[in-house]
């Protein structure tokens, strides 16, 4: 079993798909590994430590991919016209095992089915409590709720805690959170901890105890609908007409109150919620800050620009972060590679590496993407 890591290539991009601690492991089960040089360098691994750790450096995509019977990645590989062909680079019948955008990119699904590719996309793992450990969306966004923190602490002009000093006491900043998803609990629990006082708010009732037992003040718009608004997958349903009225009504006086915001409200597979209208911020306090981490998906905020830092005529700072994990690339990357071990692991014969890959299970079926020759996925198959 000859294993690959590559260099990932898009703008802005930090992470990378190994760990020294994973291909210490991998190596531990009998595979090969081979690292692309500089893959870690811009989260601080050197190819030094890859190296110590048991991988072998590969002087480019095409030397490391063309040999290898299994690829991890960050992002989905890029094609040709992007500037570097990794689709080509892959060897066919080799697997590929990354972020792959799957469900919103069918020419590529396509090209990798066409190369006789087998591809898994980790952001379909299906949410069980076996696929914690493997989730990629959850480990992300962890580090994101955190950094969207510290980002906007960064950026606000006035200190987060209450601070009594001889010369005054200084207010504890009012910090307000949209989805108490996992970024939006780390978000609270991070906010919580530099002695913010926090509301927060999400359509699925079922948040309301853990945002209250991380000491947040929790918004509640419609009990009955909010009962209703969570799939048996965990994530939250689009809202009715009649609710996300009543929702911008209840969180209205919040936003215009809130020292910072933090929008962290997604939809799968659908465009995210506008929840803070321009009116909302037209209304807020000079000197406010936004950060939008629903931006890669249109932004839950009116006025939000992708991957900037705009300011408002009135003073309201709105970050626009897209990759928000890749701004903690080195912890980002431990989790993400960490995640790839723990789905790949029970895909190796111990001791030989060899592939032994239980295709009927639940969490290979539900992140399967392309197998022999053709796109496979349920939701992407005819
Ligand atoms: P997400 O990233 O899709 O959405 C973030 C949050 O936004 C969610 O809490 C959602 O309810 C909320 N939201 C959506 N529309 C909204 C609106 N209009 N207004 C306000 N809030 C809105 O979700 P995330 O954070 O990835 O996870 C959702 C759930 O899945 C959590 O309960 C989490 O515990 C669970 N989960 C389970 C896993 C497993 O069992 N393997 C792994 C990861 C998460």
């Amino acid at each position: 079993m000859q294993i690959a890591v590559l260099k990932e290539r898009r703008a802005g991009e930090t992470r990378v798909a190994a760990s020294p601690d994973t291909v210490k492991k991998f190596v531990g089960l009998g595979a090969k590994v081979t690292v692309e040089t500089g893959a870690g360098a811009a989260s601080a691994f050197a190819d030094k430590v890859f190296e110590e750790a048991g991988a072998t450096i590969a002087p480019s995509a095409a030397a490391a991919a063309g040999a290898a019977d299994m690829v991890f990645k960050i992002q989905k590989p890029m094609m040709a016209a992007e500037g570097a062909d990794e689709v080509g680079y892959l060897k066919a019948g080799s697997i590929l095992v990354a972020h792959l955008n799957a469900l919103t990119e069918k020419p590529l699904m396509q090209a990798l089915a066409a190369k006789g590719v087998t591809s898994f996309a980790l952001e379909l793992m299906p949410r069980i409590s076996r696929a914690q450990a493997m989730d990629i969306l959850s480990s992300q966004s962890n580090l994101a709720g955190y950094k969207a923190v510290v980002d906007a602490a960064a950026t606000f002009g006035k200190a987060m805690p209450m601070m009594m000093t001889a010369a005054g006491t200084v207010a504890p900043a009012r910090v307000l959170i949209f989805g108490a998803g996992v970024a939006g609990l780390q978000a609270i629990a991070t906010a919580k901890r530099m002695g913010a006082v926090v509301y927060a708010t999400d359509v699925r009732y079922a948040t309301k105890e853990q945002v209250e037992s991380l000491g947040g003040k929790f918004i509640v718009v419609d009990e009955e609908k909010m009962k209703a608004a969570q799939t048996a997958g965990g994530y939250a349903k689009e809202m009715d007409d009649d609710f996300k009225k009543k929702q911008a009504e209840a969180v209205h006086a919040e936003v215009l109150k809130a020292d910072i915001v933090i929008t962290t409200a997604l939809i799968p597979g659908r465009a995210a919620p506008k929840l803070v209208t321009a009116e909302m911020v037209a209304g807020m306090k000079n000197g406010s800050v936004i950060v939008d981490l629903a931006a890669e998906a249109g932004g839950n905020v009116d006025g939000t620009v992708k991957d900037q830092v705009v300011t408002t005529a009135n003073g309201v700072t709105i970050l626009g972060h897209t990759n928000m994990a890749a701004r903690l690339g080195r912890d980002a990357s431990s989790l993400f590679a960490r995640n790839i071990l723990n789905f790949v692991t029970p895909m190796l014969e111990k001791g030989t590496a060899a592939l032994k890959i239980n295709w009927d299970d639940e969490l290979v079926k539900g992140t399967l993407v392309t197998k022999d020759g053709a796109v496979v996925h349920p939701s992407l198959a005819g």
